[in-house]
């Protein structure tokens, strides 16, 4: 089921999640709740420890939540087998890690192409949807490179082309930025937000770095397992157009 705007990508409804460690039980994420609208780049902002990539895992199917409920496009994601949620999570989800996750032997094509075989394109389609995605991402001139000779915003840029090459309605983000350098890190960012723009995908962006909040079309604060506000944040201000010269 597609989501629409009467209908968010994603929803939590009083998410719980609770870890041990020897004796000591700790919960981390206390009846959560929580939508993302469809289309939208949504900021999950917190401090380090807060629970947002556990948040990020339970809503994106990769680990279960404890109590609550979990929907994604329309899918109970708690009512689903390990078979159907993997299914799930290949077709409909992408995802971007801090550290890139790359394959060390693979050029920055067959990195994004590899998943696209598991989807079971064919490969001329995959080499063809392969290479727009990175030439979206700017590496259209690097896609032969390994990720050795790339930098580290480019890495990144691999690793989203690699996401985006899937054409996933729900796409996740954990700190895509927090190795990254100022420009690099804003490169990033508008890069995720234009795909949400371009592509209508619910891209959902978990981070405490402060740089990335003027960018989302909404940001929910998070801290001590709860989310505290929701807000729509002011646009940092766009260069000014250049008057046409006479
Ligand atoms: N598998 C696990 N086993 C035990 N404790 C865990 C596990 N995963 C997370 N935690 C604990 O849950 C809490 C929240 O962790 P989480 O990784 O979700 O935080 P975070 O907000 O993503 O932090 P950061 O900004 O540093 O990435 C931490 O105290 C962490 O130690
Ligand atoms: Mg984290």
């Amino acid at each position: 089921m597609a989501a629409t705007s009467t209908n968010p990508a994603l929803q939590a409804l009083n998410v719980r999640k609770s870890f041990v460690s020897g004796r000591l039980e700790s919960t981390v994420l206390h009846d959560l709740t929580l939508d993302v609208r469809a289309g939208e780049l949504t900021l999950i902002a917190g401090p380090s420890g807060c629970g947002k990539s556990t948040l990020l895992a339970i809503l994106s199917g990769l680990q279960p939540a404890d109590a609550g409920q979990v929907r994604a496009l329309g899918h109970e994601l708690g009512g689903m087998s390990m078979r159907a949620l993997e299914h799930f999570r290949l077709q409909h989800t992408g995802f971007v890690f801090q550290g890139f996750n790359l394959f060390p032997a693979l050029s920055a094509l067959e990195q994004v192409e590899l998943p696209l075989s598991y989807m079971g394109l064919a490969k001329s389609a995959a080499r063809r949807r392969a290479v727009e995605s990175l030439e979206e991402v700017g590496l259209g001139p690097r896609m032969q490179l390994l990720p050795a000779e790339l930098s580290g915003g480019e890495k990144q840029r691999v690793a989203i082309a690699r996401a985006l090459a899937k054409q996933p309605e729900l796409l996740f983000a954990d700190e895509p930025t927090s190795a990254l350098d100022a420009a690099n890190g804003q490169i990033v960012i508008d890069i995720l937000h234009r795909i949400a723009r371009n592509h209508g995908t619910t891209v959902l962006c978990v981070s405490h770095d402060p740089r990335l909040v003027g960018h989302a079309d909404r940001v929910l604060a998070m801290e001590d397992g709860r989310i505290l506000s929701d807000h729509v944040p002011t646009p940092p201000a766009e260069p000014k157009a250049k008057e046409p010269s006479a």
